[in-house]
């Protein structure tokens, strides 16, 4: 791979350090831009807040989902398999960056548990 470096040690280092730069390329294409995620959401906050915090009694929380979810939720609303009047037209304009911008922005709201009930 690497057959210019003197010993076997920097082969190792430098074969290890390709494997990162590939593994990390790859989650760079998978994962949304946090920023360009916070501005799409303002079409989101009326019903979701720009916090994530629902705004309204039919929409849920979605700050701090898990992306894989949130992306998938939002992918499940635009095939048609998830349906709500709302989410089912707001998708429609949204495109497969768009979704997975969305979903890095809430995903990467940070929530905290303040209280459980019960105690
Ligand atoms: C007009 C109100 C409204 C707007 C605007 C809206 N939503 Fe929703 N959203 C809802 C409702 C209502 C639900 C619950 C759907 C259901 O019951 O299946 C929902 C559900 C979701 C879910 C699924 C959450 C879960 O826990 O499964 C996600 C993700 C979501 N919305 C993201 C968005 C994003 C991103 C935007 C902006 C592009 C947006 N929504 C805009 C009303 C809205």
């Amino acid at each position: 791979m690497c057959p210019e470096l003197p010993k076997p040690a920097l082969r190792c280092v430098a074969i290890f350090a390709s494997l990162l730069l590939i593994a990390d390329s790859g989650a760079a294409r998978a994962a949304g831009d946090i920023k360009a995620g916070r501005e799409k959401a303002l079409m989101c906050q009326a019903c979701h807040g720009i916090d994530g915090m629902s705004k309204v009694p039919e929409a849920p929380n979605i700050a701090g989902q898990p992306e894989p979810y949130l992306a998938a939720q939002l992918q499940a609303f635009k095939s048609g398999a998830r349906r709500n009047d709302a989410m089912s037209v707001v998708v429609q304009t949204l495109s497969e960056k768009d979704i997975d911008d969305l979903a890095a922005y809430f995903s990467a709201i940070e929530v905290k548990v303040i209280k459980l009930p019960g105690q």
